[in-house]
């Protein structure tokens, strides 16, 4: 999802490849080698992952896998290499206790395996490449992909009445957006580790009324449900709100309020 709006995004400025895994896997070491070697990028953006999170709970050893030991090999093989690598992580680092928006700089500690992957992920690349950039972001949804926003709609379309989790808060982010704040990381050179997203935050229920009033679907009713209600394998955050203030000082960057960019994305669909 991601990955498609970078290309679109990147390709308007520069020379862009871009790799699915039917092409490269980048939990195979090998592969990495051969592939960034005929390829030999001066910056190399990892958004390949493994993002099914209720997924990653029944198949812990695969998210690690993919998201701690790829992140490893792709780190390694720009090490040494004047390759600079952006490697994009996630909110469901926290564990969402903390009362305000989370700081770059706060204490991980992941509630699901799909996190406990990813903070593997960024520990490594950290640890391998110090001045590689590290960019979390917090519930994407975009053209190329399955999201909340397509899962509301179609829903919207079945039934009347629909039921959304109203405790778990956060920032709904428009890949195109952070696709372009991925590009002028790449163009400042950053280095260390940045939260990036939409402006403003919301609850899951808030974000499913905003997007059913913006598609003119108000006759559809939103009911609240708890997030132990609703009966999903993996834990999530209450509040994975991440401050943003560390990029917008170094970029001068700032991405625009989630509503005003759910309303973009639903214009263009
Ligand atoms: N989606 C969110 O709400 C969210 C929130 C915070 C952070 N993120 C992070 O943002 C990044 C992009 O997420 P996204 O939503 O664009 O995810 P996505 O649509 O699931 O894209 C991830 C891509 O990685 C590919 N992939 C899986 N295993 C691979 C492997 N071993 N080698 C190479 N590619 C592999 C997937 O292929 P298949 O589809 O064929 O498996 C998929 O095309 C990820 O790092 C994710 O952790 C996402």
């Amino acid at each position: 999802m991601l990955g498609t709006d970078l290309i679109r995004v990147l390709e308007a400025a520069h020379t862009v490849v871009g790799v699915d895994v039917d092409e490269l896997d980048i939990a195979n070491r090998k592969a990495v080698q051969d592939q960034v070697t005929a390829l030999s990028p001066e910056v190399l953006i990892n958004v390949a992952a493994y993002t099914d999170v209720d997924g990653c709970e029944e198949q812990e050893d695969v998210a690690f896998r993919i998201n701690a030991d790829g992140a490893t090999n792709l780190a390694l093989e720009c090490k040494g290499k004047r390759i600079r690598l952006i490697h994009v992580s996630t909110d469901y680092v926290f564990d969402g206790k903390r009362q305000g928006p989370y700081r770059e700089e706060d204490p991980a500690s992941p509630l699901g395996a799909y996190g406990r992957s990813k903070w593997e992920g960024e520990q490594r690349v950290r640890e391998i490449l110090p001045e590689a950039c590290l960019v979390r972001t917090a519930w994407l949804y975009g053209r190329a992909g399955r999201n909340f926003v397509e899962a509301i709609l179609e829903q919207a379309n079945r039934k009347k009445r629909l039921r959304v989790v109203d405790d778990q808060r956060g920032s709904p982010t428009y890949t195109l957006d952070l696709a372009k704040a991925l590009g002028v990381a790449a163009e400042k050179e950053l280095r260390g580790t940045y939260h990036v997203t939409n402006q403003g935050a919301c609850t899951w229920l808030e974000f499913a009324r905003k997007i059913l009033d913006l598609a003119g679907r108000k006759n559809v009713e939103v009911e609240p449900v708890s997030t132990a209600e609703s009966g999903r394998p993996a834990p999530r955050p209450a509040n994975s709100v991440l401050e943003c203030g560390k990029f917008e000082k170094a970029t001068g960057m700032h991405l625009r309020p989630w509503p005003e960019a759910l309303k973009d994305y639903l214009q263009g669909r």
